[in-house]
Order: C-alpha cells, then sequence, then structure tokens
C-alpha cells in the first residue's frame, strides 16, 4: 500500500494525542483504524472526535455531512478484538500514540511490524525518546521514523518529522508530503533530546524559574513581562500551570538527562516541589497560581524597566538555545524559527529576532551573564560568537 491521499492509517493509542492524529487523518479522507488497550478511551476518544466535529459545524467550518463522513471513516478497536496488531494489516501508515516508556513502545512495534506489510511506515508520535531506540526494535527499521505532534492534534499546526540515523530518506520525504496534505506546517529535526520545540523553548521556563527563585522578580511579574513586554500570548508560570508542573517538569528532566546534564537544561527544584506537593496547574485547582473558587492571586509590579530586563534574559537565553540548535544540526534555520512560531506560538522566530535585536547585542548580553554567574549555563554558542566575529547575519 503506498502512502498517498485515501491510503489507510493505523493509530495505536486512542488518548489525548491518538484520537486528535485520528481525527486530522480522517478529516483528509484516509480510513482511520483506532485502537487502545482501554475500551474507555476508545469511547472517550469517539466522544471527543464527535464533539470536535460538531463544533467546527456549528462555527460554519465544515457542513453536517461532511461531519457524519469523517467520524465513519474512523473504526475503533479495543486491543483485544484487534487480534494482535492485525487490524493494521492493510494500512500504509501507523502513527504510534502510546504511554511514554521506551520499552513499551519497542515491543509494540515488533507486534506491529509483524501484522502489517513491508510497504508500511511505522511512525511514533513521542515526545522524549530516541526514534533509533524504537527503531531497533524492528527489523526493517529504515521505515520508522518520529512525526511528532503537538497538543491538541487537530489545532496546533506545527509537526515535527523526525528521520532516526536509519530512516530511508525517501520515506522521511513521503511522509512529509502526507503530512503537508494534512494542511499541517512541516519541520525536519534530528534525532536528539526534545527534537526542536521542546530542546529550543526549554530557556522560556527555566530562566523564567530562575528568575523567581533568585528573587529578581514573582512569578506575576516575570509573566507579565513576557506578555506585555514581550509580546508572548502566555508568560511562563501561566503556562507551566497549563501544560502541568508535572508534565513539564518530566520535560525538562528528560532533556537534562539526555544531554548528559549540561546545566543549560538544569530542572527547577521550585518546580519539582510543586509536583511532590500535587499543585500541578490548572488542572489540580493550584500550582504556581491558584485556580480555586474566589482564590486570591498576586498583582505584577507594572515597572516597564524590570519588565525589560526580565524579557531580555530570557529572549537571550531563547536566541542562544536557537543558534546553538542550528550549530549542531538540529534543524535548518528557517525550520527553527517555523518550529517556534508554529508549535509555541512565539511572536517571532527566534533568529530572525537574533538579527533585529543585532547578534552582537545578544552576545554581549549573553557574556555579562556567563561573567556574573560564572556558569556554563549562560555559555554563548560557539556559531553566535562566530557570526558576530565574521559579521554575519541568519537571514
Ligand atoms: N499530551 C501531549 O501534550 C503530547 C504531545 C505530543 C506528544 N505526546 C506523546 O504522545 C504519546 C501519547 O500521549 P497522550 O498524551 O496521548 O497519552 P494518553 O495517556 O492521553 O493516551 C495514551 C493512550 O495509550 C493507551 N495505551 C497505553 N499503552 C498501550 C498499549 N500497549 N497498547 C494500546 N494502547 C495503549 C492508553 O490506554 C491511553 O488511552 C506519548 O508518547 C506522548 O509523549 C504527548
Amino acid at each position: 500500500m503506498r502512502l498517498e491521499r485515501g491510503a489507510p492509517v493505523g493509530v495505536l493509542g486512542a488518548g489525548a494525542m491518538g484520537s486528535g492524529i485520528a481525527q486530522v487523518a480522517a478529516t483528509h479522507g484516509h480510513p482511520v483504524t483506532l485502537v487502545d488497550a482501554d475500551a474507555a478511551a476508545l469511547d472517550r476518544a469517539r466522544a471527543g472526535i464527535e464533539k470536535a466535529l460538531r463544533r467546527e459545524v456549528e462555527k460554519g467550518r465544515l457542513d453536517a455531512a461532511k461531519a457524519a463522513e469523517i467520524v465513519q471513516r474512523v473504526r475503533f478497536y479495543s486491543a483485544p478484538a484487534a487480534d494482535g496488531m492485525g487490524v493494521f494489516a492493510e494500512c500504509a501508515l501507523v502513527i504510534e500514540a502510546i504511554v511514554e516508556a521506551l520499552d513499551v513502545k519497542r515491543a509494540v512495534f515488533a507486534r506491529i511490524e509483524a501484522a502489517v506489510s513491508d510497504g508500511c511506515v511505522l511512525a511514533t508520535n513521542t515526545s522524549s525518546l530516541p526514534i533509533a531506540g524504537i527503531a531497533s526494535a524492528c527489523t526493517r527499521s529504515e521505515r520508522v521514523l518520529g512525526v511528532h505532534f503537538f497538543n491538541p492534534a487537530p489545532v496546533m499546526p506545527l509537526v515535527e518529522i523526525i528521520p532516526w540515523m536509519g530512516t530511508a530518506p525517501e520515506i522521511a520525504m513521503h511522509v512529509r508530503a502526507l503530512v503537508d496534505g494534512w494542511k499541517k506546517v512541516t519541520v525536519f529535526s534530528s534525532d536528539t533530546p526534545g527534537f526542536i520545540v521542546n530542546r529550543v523553548a526549554r530557556p522560556f521556563y527555566g530562566e523564567g524559574l530562575r528568575l523567581y527563585e533568585e528573587g529578581i522578580a514573582d512569578i506575576a511579574t516575570i509573566d507579565w513581562a513576557m506578555r506585555e513586554v514581550g509580546g508572548f500570548r502566555m508568560g511562563p508560570f501561566e503556562l507551566m500551570d497549563l501544560i502541568g508542573n508535572d508534565v513539564n517538569f518530566a520535560v525538562t528532566s528528560s532533556v537534562f538527562e539526555a544531554c548528559f546534564f549540561d546545566p543549560r537544561y538544569m530542572p527547577s527544584i521550585t518546580q519539582q516541589r510543586l509536583v511532590e506537593a500535587g499543585r500541578l496547574g490548572r488542572k489540580t485547582g493550584q500550582g504556581f497560581y491558584d485556580y480555586r473558587e474566589g482564590a486570591a492571586n498576586p498583582e505584577p509590579i507594572i515597572d516597564r524597566a524590570m519588565g525589560e530586563r526580565i524579557f531580555e534574559r530570557i529572549l537571550v537565553m531563547l536566541i542562544n538555545e536557537a543558534v546553538d540548535a542550528v550549530h549542531w544540526g538540529v534543524a535548518s534555520r528557517a525550520d527553527i524559527d517555523l518550529a517556534v512560531t508554529k508549535g509555541v506560538n512565539y511572536p517571532k522566530g527566534l533568529l530572525a529576532w537574533a538579527d533585529q535585536l543585532g547578534l552582537d547585542w545578544v552576545l554581549a548580553r549573553l557574556m555579562e551573564l556567563q561573567e556574573d554567574y560564572g556558569e556554563d549555563r549562560y555559555r554563548p554558542s560557539v556559531l553566535l560568537r562566530r557570526m558576530v566575529r565574521e559579521g554575519r547575519r541568519f537571514e
């Protein structure tokens, strides 16, 4: 079966991500086989897809007959009824979106491979695991790659396509073209920790936490600075509360460990304590802020000069991370800027922002921080130093 419009697609895991991915593929004309170990998850997935499509109809973006066709294109199977992975036998592409555990994903990939045809492409939606580690569970591992959607998949435009060192280049190109046809913005990332977005965005949270832990500003003021001075949609603390402090802390910890404890990615004890206290954010009613009925929350201190210092410090750390990602070949310049504007809604691409501010200005701010703290965390990327020395820009 060839990877083309209308080809059957399998999705394993009907949770938040799998159900959204199934909806996207069905919307773009693919018959979808959605499988989960838990029958209740499938019921929730069906209800979730129907609700999302109903909303599209109400908003006049989809007609009711089309919405019904989309739902009918999805077949739901709980794992016992899935005959091992036999229900995927006719699929041209299977996307896995189950629990984030390497040993479980490896076992499942071996089982899927045994059930599908030789031409079927196998993709994982993992956020943090090495694609190489998953692919090597397969015999024909050249057809395995990462296809990383963002949450919620039907809404977020970005998809990171992650070939591992053994993925056949033509398969990666085909998958990118297919997902482009699903009206997504695709970028290629190397198989490195956090891929593009979860790596480059780390300082947004990490440096915000650092400013707070050092007592330089309180959470409300830091959030205000990033919104009002920086033009970001949300500040780091409100965003961590929205994502869930457990999820955000786990991503930071995994990137930190996977980068052999590079101090740039060091997790925060403050956030760890929140997780230990069960204050996970909006979903538990308390996080950095208190979301319970009638709760009082801190007001920001509106001091423009302070706001600019906060914003500049977080921004230069983000830019340094983006420049370093270019240096290490994580992705192209264009894809890095697309990833942060489409994946995490930054107001500008970080490399374009660096050009606009002047690379020499960014370097000078980082060198001040490095001098002040004497920490490797603040080391400027070698590419930033070189570009300043040679008077180059990113555009
Ligand atoms: N939630 C996010 O924001 C997000 C974003 C991008 C990527 N991801 C990644 O997507 C994957 C799924 O995440 P999620 O948030 O949808 O999780 P989830 O917990 O909402 O859903 C996972 C589903 O997989 C099912 N499952 C677990 N093991 C299974 C197995 N062996 N066979 C069949 N079904 C099984 C569970 O019953 C559950 O319904 C993870 O790898 C995660 O890292 C998550």
